[in-house]
């Protein structure tokens, strides 16, 4: 089996690879002068072949689906799609009449570039319902579980219901007790959220949570939980999007440390998600 990605991924295909005791191969993305680019797979690939899909920021998608046509060029016609970061999957119906449904969309031409596909902490499993193949996802417990390991973490949140499985999973791997919050959302960069019951003075709180956007979910949450007593608080998420101005926003509610997975490239990624994307496409392969 090979594993192929672009260039500027290869850290994380190369231990996808690993993981899969498949072979790795970059393919090339070179630009015209226009601004549109071309991808060639410069070698043939196995017969089932894992092409990494980044999705973010938004012209990865373009290329993404580019990339699976060539991938298909070189040979295989069983191409699992291992999507770290699901882009466009927070839109998972029609708020207003008229309003296209971008899961939906982005899902349909995914179905075109691949197979199967695999997402990481996908926004809400249903949206997968609408790739027209076999789709997992798989959560990134452990990983985020292990970058909080050794940090002292005595309760660990999730900042509204949504997160309740992947905080709580965090809480059983590091063996600590587990609360979440009731949040609502007021608009696209404010929530309002009902502070926990728990007792929270002078611990630290890890807050778990799918994505950090705007930080306004995760900031909110701070505030709550420091205003309560809490020393620290530390935020981890297995999508860091950072959206304009939410580093500050994360600065000022107080928050100590920011903990994502490289499921999104920036500089902030330190935590891997191969194992994560492995354990997925595991379960994509026969038997
Ligand atoms: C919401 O349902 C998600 O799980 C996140 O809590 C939310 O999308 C985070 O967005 P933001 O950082 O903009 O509050």
């Amino acid at each position: 089996m090979h594993v192929t990605a672009a260039p500027r991924r290869a850290d994380l295909a190369r231990e996808l690879a690993d993981e899969l005791d498949a072979t790795f191969t970059a393919y090339e993305v070179s630009s015209f002068p226009d601004g549109e680019f071309k991808i060639r797979v410069p070698d043939g690939l196995d017969d089932r072949t894992v092409l990494l899909g980044d999705l973010r920021p938004n012209e990865r998608i373009l290329e993404t689906l580019i990339a699976a046509d060539a991938v298909r060029q070189a040979g295989a016609e069983e191409r699992i799609l291992a999507v770290p970061y699901l882009a466009f999957a927070r839109q998972d119906r029609a708020f207003e009449p008229g309003e296209g449904v971008s899961a939906r969309a982005i899902n349909q031409a995914l179905g075109t570039a691949g197979e199967a596909l695999c997402t990481v902490d996908v926004h809400a499993k249903r949206v997968l319902d609408a790739f027209p193949h076999e789709a997992v996802d798989v959560k990134a417990i452990p990983e985020l579980a292990g970058a909080l390991d050794g940090r002292d973490v005595d309760l660990v949140l999730a900042p509204d219901e949504g997160a309740k499985q992947q905080a709580a999973g965090v809480a059983d791997h590091l063996e600590v007790p587990f609360d979440y919050l009731q949040k609502t959302r007021v608009s696209s960069t404010e929530v309002s959220m009902e502070p926990t019951e728990k007792a929270v003075d002078g611990s630290t709180v890890a807050i778990v949570d799918d994505i950090i956007s705007t930080g306004g979910t995760m900031a909110t949450a701070t505030e709550h939980l420091l205003e309560a007593g809490a020393e620290r608080v530390i935020v981890a998420a297995t999508h860091g999007v950072f959206a304009s101005g939410a580093d500050k926003r994360l600065d000022d509610a107080g928050v100590e440390a920011i903990i994502v997975t490289d499921a999104i490239r920036s500089e902030r990624s330190a935590v891997s998600c191969a194992s994560a994307l492995a354990r997925g496409v595991r379960r994509l392969l026969p038997g």
